[in-house]
């Protein structure tokens, strides 16, 4: 089944290094990100896994828990952390998901049904489609999906201004203009009409008459 933005996120009950988890109830009312890593003891990998370990704070600060996954048993998982943490300065302190009988990977389309059920003789190639990053909503809807190829490490500083976005729009009736951070205008949706633009947002300026753009709203 391929996942879409604003599907529910599929639920599942998997072992990893801070012991089992139920992932809806793991999620609980904040935001989640599940991002998943081709194979432990790689070199990419193990840059990504110490920077998102530097990031842990900032997701934090945004209600947003950081979840790891790869198909390598929890036990791996627990013994390529001090190389991250050599590597990177980063102890990794966010659970990491040993996704051993691949469900995990399937289920969030990561793999094909073909891939088999076991992690055994897998290589690092057989795993190519394996770095992914789902934003999850605390209404367990899909916020965000994003995946790169196994030769590109991936920018998790996009992943928190993404954040940014998705939460200022859930509360607002904005978007967010290409390469914007936090305290840029923004810009009024199609469905809010001009009188209500002034009363929602005071003042805006109009660019074309389809791009209006106003003062970052207060959270
Ligand atoms: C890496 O993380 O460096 C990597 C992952 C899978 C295959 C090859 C390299």
């Amino acid at each position: 089944m391929s996942l879409r933005i604003n599907d529910t996120a599929p639920d599942f009950t998997a072992d990893t290094t801070q012991g089992a988890i139920r992932f809806h109830e793991w999620i609980g009312d904040g935001y989640a990100v599940l991002f998943s890593h081709p194979k432990d003891f790689t070199p990419v990998c193990t840059t990504e896994l110490g920077t998102m370990a530097g990031l842990e704070d900032e997701f934090a600060k945004r209600n947003a828990k950081i979840v790891g996954i790869s198909v390598d048993p929890v036990e791996s998982h627990e013994r390529w952390k001090d190389d991250i943490r050599t590597v990177t300065g980063h102890a990794v302190n966010y659970p990491l998901i040993g996704d051993t009988d691949l469900k995990v990977a399937k289920l969030y389309d990561m793999l094909p049904a073909e891939a088999g059920d076991s992690c055994e003789g897998r290589t690092p190639a057989d795993n190519a489609t394996v770095r992914s990053v789902f934003v999850i909503g605390p209404d367990k809807k899909i916020k965000l999906i994003l995946t790169y190829p196994m030769s590109t490490g991936r920018n998790f500083q996009e992943i928190l201004r993404a954040i940014d976005s998705i939460q200022l729009t859930a509360k607002h009736q904005v978007a967010t203009p290409a390469d914007w951070k936090q305290g840029d205008d923004v810009i009024i949706t199609a469905a809010v009409s001009n009188e209500d633009a002034v009363r929602r947002f005071g003042s805006y300026e109009t660019i074309l008459p389809y791009i209006r753009k106003t003062k970052q709203p207060a959270a």
